[in-house]
């Protein structure tokens, strides 16, 4: 071990050169996905208070917003639905008809090569706002899958490049990719959000997506955030059932959870920068608190170097437009 003075760790900071040139961490932009909420209606573009930038958008508003998308360089987009009904079984999310299905189709439409994920979930299109189908008063694990599964099936139908199920069963990675394999789509890739945290940061999301539950909460199939193991359990359960990419979500209170997941795990991992952390980053920066340009580079490549191949997040247009200035 070599010791100051004869060790300055300043030394290679000295100037910008010097700096890029021993930086361990690189972060371009590639592999942001930007989350876009689609509605019923015509002609609709209204934004979402909590999420400043960010909008509902109605299937014949998507184009441009697709278009601009693609013209910054952004490799995909993750869908939400609201749809305009909801019942007790979620039905909408699994209508060929659905507002994510015709959106599905008239992305592809428009922009062929853009990478379109569907979120997986019946929490917008149930009335009660759970995520899976409530029997007795709880939500039911096996009889969710087989609703799921219709509805990854349906995405793919529609034209989905990979399908991302966000509800936390169990075993719903094993029912979709058997979906899917016996209707002719063994090459759609699984997101799985295989550890999703029960977590006050999805606050805003939910008032956007409309998905709030009406009674309880979802502490009976999200996890626990106080719990490391139990999410490394999750991820290698996900991916023996055929997970292609796992995902840990929230980001930044569970960087050490990303962390253990991609020591242990070798497929792509993938980080959810949710909208809770996006609010207080804008509502800092709209008070002058904070740089919001630097915490945003920060916070990302903060993500990165915790071990994620790929973010999710809604600070990604204004990220790819301030990293390549268009
Ligand atoms: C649906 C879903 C949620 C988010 C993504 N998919 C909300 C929830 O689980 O209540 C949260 C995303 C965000 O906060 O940005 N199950």
């Amino acid at each position: 071990m070599s010791h100051f003075p004869e060790t300055r760790l300043r030394r290679l900071r000295r100037t910008k050169a010097l700096r890029a040139l021993v930086q361990e961490t690189h972060f371009d932009g590639g592999d942001l996905i930007y989350p876009l909420f689609v509605t019923e209606g015509r002609s609709t573009k209204k934004e979402i208070p909590s999420m400043p930038g960010n909008y509902h958008f109605s299937v014949d508003r998507l184009p441009e917003e697709v278009d601009e998308i693609v013209r910054l360089g952004l490799p995909g987009v993750l869908l939400f639905g609201i749809p305009e009904d909801k019942d007790e079984m979620g039905s909408g999310a699994y209508d060929p008809e659905g507002v994510i299905q015709r959106a599905v189709r008239e992305i592809k439409k428009t922009a062929p090569d853009l990478m379109v994920i569907t979120d997986i979930c019946l929490c917008e299109y149930t009335s009660h706002g759970h995520c899976g189908a409530v029997v007795d008063g709880t939500v039911d694990n096996d009889a969710t899958l087989e609703l799921l599964a219709k509805t990854a099936l349906s995405h793919a139908r529609a034209g989905a490049d990979i399908v991302a199920p966000s509800d936390m069963m169990d075993g719903r990675v094993g029912a979709i990719r058997k979906a899917l394999d016996a209707n002719g789509f063994s090459l759609v890739p699984i997101l799985s959000y295989a550890a999703k945290y029960a977590s006050a940061f999805y606050g805003p999301f939910r008032e956007a997506a409309q998905s709030a539950p009406q009674f309880g909460d979802r502490r009976s199939y999200q996890m626990n955030p106080t719990n490391w193991r139990e999410a490394l359990r999750e991820v290698e359960q996900d991916v023996a059932e055929g997970a292609d990419i796992v995902m840990v979500k929230p980001a930044l209170a569970y960087l050490d959870v990303l962390q253990r997941v991609r020591e242990r795990v070798l497929c792509p991992l993938a980080a959810y920068n949710v909208s809770g952390e996006f609010a207080m980053v804008k509502a800092a920066a709209k008070n002058g608190w904070i740089s919001e340009t630097q915490v945003v580079m920060e916070i990302l490549t903060a993500i990165k170097r915790a071990g994620a191949d790929i973010i999710i997040t809604y600070h990604a247009k204004d990220a790819v437009r301030w990293l390549r200035g268009r």
